[in-house]
């Protein structure tokens, strides 16, 4: 079940082709995001499901709950593996997404699941800008146990919390993934694929320390070698 999420982070889908010529025959799980999403639309999930691609859809839904059981229907009809909502939308929201999805055959069968807090998020920007005074693993604990209440199949979180939701047991996808000699950008709570594995996330989704890699084949390797 463990596997590596390219985060597809390209600005078109000329840009993505081009980036996976290499990956020939390899096949790997494809994050797609709201930048080529917006730009390519549903096209390019098709595209990318009749090239064999598995794809996780991450479009970090939140809105009020009819909105986003409306979006989820439309969602629905792509048959994706997983797609997302934010937790921070509350329980009745995820509810909604989860019924959204199952209006479709398609869509019964995406898995759904909620970013926590994002791995860019740092406990004083919890603290200062969104008002929230709790431990930033005590915020991801409960908006998992919310993703839970709600029928959700995991979160979204930063591998360090991984172990809380392993023994909630909810499947965890976990950014923030550097090696042990990459920069760490815009994150805050990273982790190497290895330690990833060692805390039990069940996908680690990476972006630049493959996209933006000399050789983003021999990256992506390192990182099935380190977490697989
Ligand atoms: O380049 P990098 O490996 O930091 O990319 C991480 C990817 O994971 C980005 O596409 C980002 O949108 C996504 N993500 C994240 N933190 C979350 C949820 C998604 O970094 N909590």
């Amino acid at each position: 079940m463990r596997d590596v999420i390219i985060a597809c982070d390209f600005k078109n889908k000329e840009d993505l082709y081009e980036f996976l010529k290499p990956f020939d025959g390899l096949n790997p799980y494809l994050k797609v995001g709201m930048e080529i999403f917006y730009k390519e639309g549903p096209q390019l999930v098709k595209d990318l499901h009749a090239k064999g691609f598995k794809i996780f859809l991450d479009l970090k839904c939140h809105d009020i709950p009819n909105t986003v059981e409306s979006a989820m229907r439309n969602l629905g009809e792509l048959g994706v593996e997983i797609t997302n909502v934010h937790a921070a939308g509350g329980i009745k929201m995820m509810e909604a997404a989860r019924r959204g999805l199952d209006a479709t055959e398609s869509g019964k069968k995406t898995k759904l699941i909620a970013v926590t807090q994002l791995t860019s998020i740092s406990q004083e920007t919890l603290e200062n800008e969104l008002l929230i005074k709790e431990n930033l693993a005590d915020v991801v604990k409960q908006y998992a146990l919310n993703a839970k209440a709600a029928g959700l199949d995991g979160v979204v979180c930063s591998a360090l919390e991984a172990p809380i939701i392993k023994e909630l047991g909810l499947l965890s996808v976990t950014p923030g993934i550097r090696f042990a000699d990459n920069s760490v950008d815009d994150q805050k709570r990273v982790a190497t694929p290895a330690l990833a594995k060692e805390l039990g996330s069940t996908y680690i989704v990476v972006g630049r320390s493959i996209t933006k890699a000399e050789d983003p084949v021999a990256a992506y390797k390192r990182c099935v070698k380190e977490f697989c």
